[in-house]
């Protein structure tokens, strides 16, 4: 089955929808989902929107902040630029009818959290990314121009170098003509054919055990970008929030900065406060602080948590204002205005990503990307809280208005005349062994949570290498051999994001933001830089691509 538009949109959390409303002025537009239209991280933050909303705060507070945390690596064009753009975004954003958290006849609740100067977050309570989400499906369905595909996943770009073997690499011919599509439910692989396609599929969390992402984080836009020739940065640097409730079936529930923001306490179980120990900020430090701080405070004494305490806090307040996450809290038997609840760090943030400029464009010409799937500068090598919708918002609106001139370019050439070959799956049968993708799931999951967590060394990078190159082979085959689904298209995505992490932090020689290694404890100058991989071979787009491993 053919699908053609005139922009691609894979992924629909808030970088995804807020380029397909902008674009759709500008054309047809498809948005592909992999699970539900709103099943992204957007609808599970919690925190808010950072953005520069009051006389006694400025852009260059706001930038120089988001520099601090970025630990030397931000870009501080991309910064200055993101700052300051965020407020006009923002003000659209509440024109479209997101509700942020008022102050009864004043103006918006802005809340605190770690690393901020200022109160900046504007907030929906603790439900700000269901509220914004909710919202813009919303307004998307009113859009005649914008089709929607839920549960139909990215398998791989379709780009004319990878069709065409005697084009080189990096030519100017190497660029984004579409993709091939899995329709999950009926397991059909289509083409789509694009004169634009934006990368929005969000961060990898999934890649590690323990997570505050939801299912659908599987570094999927990450790895195919990779397979596709995209440069890649900067991914070892992944965030891990410090606080996430600490129960057997909480899958991680995030437990806000916004809470610590509001004057929770970070205690050991003995009732002792440490993070004034570890920095000026104590509890509302950069999370990359706090985060190495719980996890030194933990393995020191031995304990499985550490809590946070929210009990001097007027229950009617906590209440009111964190209603889901105390009703989460209660549900696990933890009421939070009577006990301090048990907190652990978990992996949250996919720092690193498709290498892009200004206007989000990547290396692929009429390739762009734009939210956690993406490095454009903004988070250096420690995202501030709550700048990763900011970076959605502003980057995906900078991104329209460069497709459009793309389009309007005299030299701009369609892809809908090229003879495109339909989705070829070779011998493939059937699998009877599904048995072999649950378990390697679980094992990369666990390899990178015990070798490539919030403390490293070269040892245990090496070993995770190599067991990650042994699933990487076995995972190929499989692929190879038996038809694809959703399960398969996953476990090869983590299995290659949980590659390109490793060797991110392999080649960075220094402790820096959210990378520390023991063998390289200090920050070195000399690599104030990027790391950048990129698969240069050819690879053609058909079931064997699993991109260059070696
Ligand atoms: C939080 O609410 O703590 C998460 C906000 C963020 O990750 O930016």
């Amino acid at each position: 089955m053919l699908i053609e538009k005139d922009f691609l949109v894979i992924g629909s959390g808030i970088a995804g929808l807020t380029f397909a409303l902008k674009a759709s002025q500008f054309g047809s537009v498809a948005i592909v989902s992999k699970d539900n239209l709103d099943e992204s991280a957007t609808l599970y933050a919690q925190g808010g929107i950072a953005s520069v909303m009051t006389d006694d705060d400025s852009f260059e507070l706001h930038a120089k902040d988001t520099i601090e945390a970025g630990r030397g690596l931000c870009r501080e064009d991309v910064v200055r630029i993101i700052c300051k753009e965020g407020p006009a975004r923002v003000r659209e954003l509440i024109e479209l009818g997101v509700q942020f958290t008022r102050i009864r006849g004043e103006g918006y609740h802005l809340s605190r959290e770690g690393g901020h100067s200022k109160n900046r977050i504007l907030h929906a309570n603790d439900l700000t990314g269901r509220e914004i989400e909710l919202t813009m499906i919303e307004a998307i369905n009113s859009q005649k121009n914008i089709e929607v595909f839920p549960h139909h996943m990215l398998i791989d770009h379709i780009t004319l170098g990878r069709l065409d073997s005697k084009i080189e690499p990096g030519s100017s011919k190497d660029e984004a003509l579409g993709a091939y599509i899995l329709d999950v439910k009926t397991n059909q692989v289509k083409t789509f054919l694009s004169k634009i396609t934006l990368l929005a599929s969000g961060g990898a969390g999934k890649v590690y055990l323990y997570t505050s992402n939801p299912d659908t984080a599987t570094g999927d836009g990450i790895a195919a970008a990779y397979r596709a020739g995209a440069k890649i940065a900067n991914m070892e640097f992944i965030q891990f929030h410090p606080t996430c409730l600490y129960h057997p079936q909480a899958k991680s529930f995030l437990i806000s900065e916004t809470v610590r923001g509001e004057g929770g306490i970070l205690r050991l179980k003995d009732g002792t406060t440490f993070m004034e120990n570890y920095h000026s900020m104590g509890c509302l430090a950069p999370r990359d602080v706090v985060a190495r701080a719980i996890d030194h405070e933990m393995k020191k004494s031995g304990d499985d948590c550490v809590y946070l305490d929210t009990t001097h806090i007027e229950g009617y307040r906590t209440r009111e204002r964190f209603p889901n996450i105390y009703q989460t809290c209660l549900k696990f038997g933890f009421d939070m205005v009577d006990k301090p609840i048990p907190v652990v760090p978990a992996a949250h943030y996919t720092c690193g990503g498709v290498l892009v400029d200004l206007n989000g464009q990547t290396n692929i010409r009429n390739l762009f990307a734009s939210g956690e799937v993406c490095y454009s500068g903004l988070h250096g090598a420690n995202r501030l809280a709550s700048n990763s919708l900011l970076e959605g918002l502003v980057l995906s609106n900078r991104a329209v208005s460069k497709a459009a001139l793309l389009l309007k370019a005299k030299n701009f050439k369609s892809p809908m005349h090229l003879d495109i070959p339909s989705w070829d799956c070779g011998n493939a049968v059937d699998s009877d062994e599904s048995v072999v993708v649950s378990h390697n799931w679980e094992e990369i999951r666990r390899i990178m949570w015990n070798y490539v967590g919030i403390v490293r060394s070269d040892k245990r990078l090496f070993r995770a290498e190599r067991r990650i190159k042994l699933l990487l082979d076995e995972i190929k085959e499989y692929y190879w051999n038996f038809t694809i689904t959703k399960n398969t298209l996953e476990l090869r995505n983590i299995a290659l994001t949980a590659h390109l992490i490793i060797m991110g932090a392999l080649q960075r020689k220094e402790s820096r933001g959210l990378h520390f290694t023991l063998d390289y404890p200090k920050t070195d100058n000399n690599w104030k830089k990027d790391t950048i991989l990129q698969d240069t071979t050819r690879r053609s787009v058909t079931q064997t691509s699993i991109g260059n491993i070696s």
